[in-house]
């Protein structure tokens, strides 16, 4: 069998970006099992560069903050909302705030200051935040989405550009053909990997680059006579970190748990209750909420928490290592990877995220 264009290999949230910006000029074929779940289905759905930073993750910024400025745009295109209300971010103890404070010092440094508040100036601005909470940031360029709703404006955009979509399972990625699960060998043009945290085992430059990262969620709904969050909340509670993104309605997002704990996709009793103990010492009324679903995701997780993002060999890209922010990164990525199989330059700030910073690649 074979495609005469160019294939996508995972129909996460980058590789469906991927295929939508590409069928606009040329024909794809995007190859997963099931599109639109994984690690996208299961996301917060934070589009926040800056609460997301750290020192030493300079190029990373500079990327994410490349990629929000993209996002009202790539929305508007899908028919998709942004929440812009921006980040409250809070924290809980001592060590919580003195990391807090190394978060804007570095900031300010690189010319984004931020405004810090104390806790009660915190609570002014978001009355859900609880009287635990000892100081704060607050961020008012983050935007948020909600995460299912952008997998069904890619899936409908990928479905009106001609994508099509293969449930196949793909296994190695070569030059001019991708062999799939069972053995059978289709070919085609150019392929990009993205499979997020399955990349690794599809190419052998992949190999030790690209690794799972477990992240738990939870969804909550408000009941009547709960206080409604008005901002992104995100915390540290005694160096943990802790999401709570409101969706349209009465719906909220809590996560994330992160361990490193290979493919296993099962939620665990362990993690809900941390989730929920760190949530409720932030935003105390999250405990009225009543729990709708628990999920669990594998990040793909990379060496140095920027992705992959460039030739591996003639006629295989890879997209993929997004780790914590997929979703932030996805239309950075599609214009990159468009821009590379045209022989164009790539927007210039994903130039750090080449894979050639790892391994031998051939162009
Ligand atoms: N972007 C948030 C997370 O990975 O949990």
């Amino acid at each position: 069998m074979s495609y005469s264009g160019t294939v996508v290999v995972g129909g996460g949230v980058i590789g469906l970006s991927i295929a939508v910006r590409l069928a606009a000029d040329r024909s794809v074929t995007l190859l997963d099992p099931a599109p639109a779940r994984g690690a996208s289905w299961v996301a917060g759905g934070m589009l926040a560069p800056v609460t997301e930073s750290w020192p030493g993750e300079e190029d990373l910024l500079e990327l994410g903050c490349a990629s929000l400025a993209r996002w009202p745009e790539f929305a508007a295109d899908l028919g998709v909302e942004l929440r812009t209300d921006g980040t409250a971010v809070a924290a809980l103890d001592a060590a919580d705030a003195a990391q807090l404070d190394i978060l804007a010092d570095h900031l300010a440094t690189l010319g984004r200051a931020v405004d810090r508040l104390t806790g009660r100036e915190l609570r002014k601005r978001e009355p859900a935040v609880g009287p635990s909470v000892r100081s704060g940031l607050m961020v008012p360029g983050d935007l948020a989405v909600d995460n299912r709703e952008l997998l069904r404006g890619l899936v409908s955009a990928a479905a009106r550009a001609g994508v099509t979509f293969d449930r196949r399972c793909a296994q190695v990625v070569e030059p001019g053909s991708v062999r799939l699960a069972g053995g059978e060998v289709i070919r085609c043009g150019t392929t990009v990997i993205a499979a997020g945290a399955w990349s690794g085992g599809l190419h052998p430059a992949l190999d030790q680059l690209v690794r799972p990262v477990k992240g738990e969620i939870l969804r909550l709904r408000a009941r009547p006579g709960v206080l409604p969050l008005t901002h992104t909340v995100r915390a540290l509670v005694e160096s943990r970190p802790v999401y709570l993104v409101p969706r349209k309605g009465d719906e909220l997002v809590l996560g994330a748990t992160q361990y490193e704990a290979g493919f296993d996709t099962e939620v665990t009793a362990g993690g809900v209750h941390r989730l929920l103990d760190d949530a409720e010492r932030v935003v105390p009324g999250i405990a009225e909420y009543g729990l709708t679903e628990t999920a669990a995701g594998l990040r793909a997780g990379s060496r140095d928490n920027l992705p992959l993002v460039g030739p591996l060999e003639p006629g295989v890209l890879v997209a993929a290592g997004h780790h914590r922010n997929g979703l932030l990164l996805a239309p950075i990525t599609a214009a990159a990877v468009r821009a590379m199989i045209a022989g164009e330059d790539p927007p210039a700030e994903v130039l750090a995220a080449d894979p050639a910073r790892h391994v031998p690649t051939r162009r």
